[in-house]
């Protein structure tokens, strides 16, 4: 119908997806094989049928899992160049794309391989592409701050850094230090918060961390008072409406909260967060939202104008979009 083609058609920016949650079951299985590494599935099906989560630290398991088989600077390649595809048919004009370096780090891949293979794939790309490097939560801050560290002849071929990974324990003031180290670089600011973790997250990592985006957010319409401050401050909130089904965060589509966070004036933005895991890219959020929520095109070219709205592009580019 008239809705879902202009869902899908409108120029929008995606900035929320981790690169490694758009690797697909066919391609870690391909790569596997190219590698020589050994899986604990039999087949594609046998993986797919795994992907059947309670909560985020069942699906961070599975997707961890899932990215050794990342070995070389092609293999990185191939995933963000089939990610950028994707994008690209939903008429994404500009991604801001996470990537996890201590996932691959930690089993022997260097640094470098993971960041030029995915910056090469942007620079090939169809559309504008720009890094965020997220540290892992689960892990301490020191060893944040030596990613921190690793990552600084690449400074150029990043933008931001983000924080991700197991949230409720973990909260945003556990990474202070790194955070003020990177905006001491210039680096652009965001990190996860409110997704299962509660709304004193959300405030810790605007007070604490100082961060420029909430990814995720949901939880905010717990605290009206912070509600209050997210609207004054038009603070975005990149949502992501089938992680959040497949996480457990809500129980079906029609009780996500996303229609509600707009009606309040939240610059809500929507995103797939890890496609490749939770059943669709991100006009696929957009179909699943709209079809299940009294949500309209006025919704819609609002969600497409808050994208870009809070996108870390250059003000002229902006005003194009806008
Ligand atoms: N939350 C936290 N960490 C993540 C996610 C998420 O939704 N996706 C990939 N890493
Ligand atoms: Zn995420």
């Amino acid at each position: 119908d008239r809705l879902r083609t202009l869902l899908q058609n409108m120029p929008k920016a995606e900035l929320h997806i981790h690169i490694e949650g758009s690797l697909e079951p066919e391609l870690i299985f391909a790569l596997a094989q190219r590698n020589n590494v050994q899986l604990a599935y039999a087949s594609v099906e046998a993986l797919r049928d795994a992907y059947a989560f309670s909560d985020l630290q069942s699906f961070l398991d599975i997707y961890y899992a899932g990215a050794s088989v990342l070995l070389t600077e092609q293999d990185f390649y191939d995933m963000t160049a089939a990610y950028l595809a994707r994008a690209h048919a939903d008429n994404v004009r500009h991604t801001e794309i996470f990537f996890d370096p201590q996932t691959h780090t930690a089993r022997g891949v260097p640094f470098e391989t993971v960041i030029n293979g995915i910056w090469r794939a942007c620079q090939d790309a169809p559309l504008s592409a720009e890094l965020i490097m997220c540290f892992l939560r689960h892990l301490s801050e020191d060893d944040a701050i030596a990613t921190l560290d690793e990552s600084l002849p690449y400074r150029d071929k990043f933008i931001g850094v983000g924080l991700d990974s197991s949230e409720v324990g973990h909260p945003p003031e556990k990474f202070a230090r790194v955070f003020e180290r990177a905006r001491n670089l210039g680096l652009r600011l965001v990190a996860h918060a409110g997704e299962e973790g509660p709304p004193a997250y959300i405030e810790s990592a605007l007070d604490v961390l100082k961060v420029e985006r909430i990814d995720h957010g949901v939880r905010s319409l717990e605290s009206p008072a912070l509600v209050e401050r997210l609207v004054r401050e038009q603070m975005a909130l990149t949502v992501c409406p089938l992680s959040n089904i497949k996480l457990r965060v809500f129980d079906v589509m029609g009780s996500h909260n996303l229609r509600t966070l707009l009606g309040a004036g939240l610059a809500v933005t929507v995103n797939s967060d890890d496609p490749a895991y939770f059943g669709g890219y991100v006009n696929e959020n957009y179909f699943a939202a709209f079809d299940a929520l009294p949500l309209d095109a006025t919704h819609a070219r609002q969600l497409a104008r808050n994208s870009f709205q809070a996108a870390f592009i250059d003000p002229e580019r902006k005003r194009a979009f806008l």
